[in-house]
């Protein structure tokens, strides 16, 4: 099945809901041409939302020939009232634009199948379809919008002015799947067994008989990355993880023990957290702290890939939403970001890519994750920044800061993870401000840190909202952090969302 991106953010959401329809989907441009889509044989096809309106100087159109590749195509929002124009229906601005949830009303229709005919959907549109195109029925329509959905059965157009891919349309999913299962006749069998078995496949095929290097971070991705390899190459992989002791209480341990002690990956573990700890001495910026780790983990990864001899494949966790972000499977070669990635392709080193994750969005991953058999702690972690705990204080990092960071993060976590929220937050962990402030216990005034509870709810980290976590629970973990952590004698709740604050301090 594949998206036409017709701007705004609509393409990649549509494309993974589709495939938590099980039914495989990619993104695609919208410059591409019926030629190209023939040779690729969709069973399906999106046309996605989009920003613009469709009478606006250089908004998105596609290839005419499109539609008569007779392949079954759903247009939503902006791509429904650009198939109307495109196939002589019309559209109008009528003055009356539609924001949020909308009731709308259905009569009949395959899209809307055995679904309830009055229901609520999320609409977010200026100009409206006046007339369907020629041949079409319509099958819903709103208060304001009479042409909300539309069907042609004869040349498989289907169209909807609201947003099915979104949560705020209840019986969105239920529509989509409609028009893969029913309208299209795909059968779905996109699951994560399937995702392995064709990975697994493809790695064999792409290294044969060479060896293979991969780097662990300690996050989910370059995991399950490496355990993908792993089970397509066996030890012809070898794994490298950089410890430069930023990481939080037990991770470490976590990552060592999970692929030496579980899976039996071939691992070498590099405690480097004294070199780290000395190239960040006297360092308060921001950016020169992560300039300063990225540079060092490549010496460490480099340093330590020399030992292993010469290994032409070098692992990356690439995801399909920075390939997307990079310009799409079009770009001619991987681009690396470099700013979120401390385990970054190093320069000279000469190796070829093996990027089994290339067209996975994270929850996939995670779900493959989940099917290798690797541990629901690592499978589930939330995202953790490259930089690590370095990051999150504010001012030098020394080893007694992170030690103290550390332990207040482990209680926050522990008391968290407690509470059954940790999966429901984005992000959840402590922040340590290298100032003093003065508090007082017993008879003694003390001169201590503060800790922040950072902790937010969100769907991409674009932006982001200040989780309301439950007073009983703030005072649970302020208390244990001031009465365990010698050096703490203040707690504070970071009340910020994002934008205008970012997720992390620094
Ligand atoms: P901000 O703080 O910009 O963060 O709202 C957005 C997301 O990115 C993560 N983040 C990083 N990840 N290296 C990384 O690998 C970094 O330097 C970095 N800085 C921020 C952050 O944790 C959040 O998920």
């Amino acid at each position: 099945m594949l998206v036409i991106d017709l701007g705004g953010q609509y393409a990649q959401l549509i494309a993974r809901r589709v495939r938590e329809a099980r039914v495989y989907s990619e993104v695609v441009s919208h410059r591409v041409t019926a030629a190209e889509l023939r040779q690729r044989h969709p069973a399906a096809l999106i046309l996605s939302g989009g920003g613009a309106s469709v009478y606006a100087e250089g908004s998105p159109h596609i290839d005419q020939g499109i539609y008569e590749l007779g392949v079954p195509t759903l247009g939503i929002c902006y791509g429904m009232q650009l198939m109307a124009l495109d196939l002589g229906g019309r559209v109008d601005r009528t003055g009356g634009s539609e924001f949020g949830k909308t009731d709308l009303r259905a009569s009949g229709g395959r899209l809307f199948g055995d679904l309830p005919q009055e229901q609520t959907v999320w609409m977010s549109h200026g100009d409206s379809v006046v007339a369907a195109p020629a041949g079409a029925t319509v099958v819903a329509g709103s208060a304001s919008t009479p042409i909300a959905a539309f069907e042609d059965d004869a040349r498989k157009v289907y169209g909807v002015q609201f947003h099915p891919e979104v949560v705020h349309t209840p019986h969105g999913q239920a529509v989509l799947k409609n028009f893969l299962y029913e309208i299209a006749g795909i059968t779905p069998s996109w699951t994560p067994a399937a995702v392995i078995e064709e990975q697994v496949e493809r790695i064999r095929t792409t290294v044969g008989t060479d060896r293979v290097l991969c780097g662990l971070s300690g996050g989910v991705d370059s995991a399950v990355a490496a355990l993908l390899v792993h089970k397509a190459v066996g030890d012809q992989l070898t794994c490298v993880f950089v410890d430069h002791g930023f990481l939080r209480q037990g991770e470490a341990d976590q990552v060592v023990e999970a692929f030496r002690g579980h899976f039996h990956v071939p691992l070498v573990h590099v405690q480097a957290q004294e070199r780290f700890l000395a190239k960040l001495e006297g360092i308060t910026d921001p950016e020169q702290k992560r300039k300063r780790i990225g540079e060092e983990f490549i010496r460490v990864f480099e340093e330590e890939a020399r030992k292993l001899g010469r290994t032409p494949w070098l692992v990356q966790g690439t995801l399909y939403s920075d390939v997307i972000e990079s310009g799409g499977e079009d770009g001619v070669a991987a681009t690396i970001k470099s700013h979120h990635n401390v385990g970054g392709l190093p320069a000279d080193m000469d190796m070829k890519l093996v990027e089994p994750l290339r067209m996975l969005f994270k929850d996939e991953v995670r779900r493959v994750g989940e099917e290798l058999g690797m541990p629901e702690r690592m499978v589930w972690r939330q995202p953790f920044p490259g930089p690590g705990l370095a990051i999150r204080i504010i001012g030098e990092v020394t080893a007694e800061r992170l030690e103290t960071l550390r332990e207040a993060d482990a209680i926050l976590q522990e008391e968290i993870r407690r509470a059954g929220l940790y999966r429901d937050l984005w992000q959840s962990f402590a922040v340590l401000p290298a100032i003093r402030s003065v508090g007082v216990q017993g008879d003694s005034r003390t001169y201590g840190y503060p800790v922040v509870i950072r902790a937010v709810t969100s769907d991409d980290a674009m932006t982001a909202d200040w989780a309301r976590l439950p007073y009983d629970l703030v005072e649970l973990v302020a208390s244990r952090i001031v009465n365990e952590i010698a050096a703490v004698n203040r707690v504070v709740l970071d009340v910020t969302s994002k934008p205008p604050a970012t997720i992390e301090w620094e």
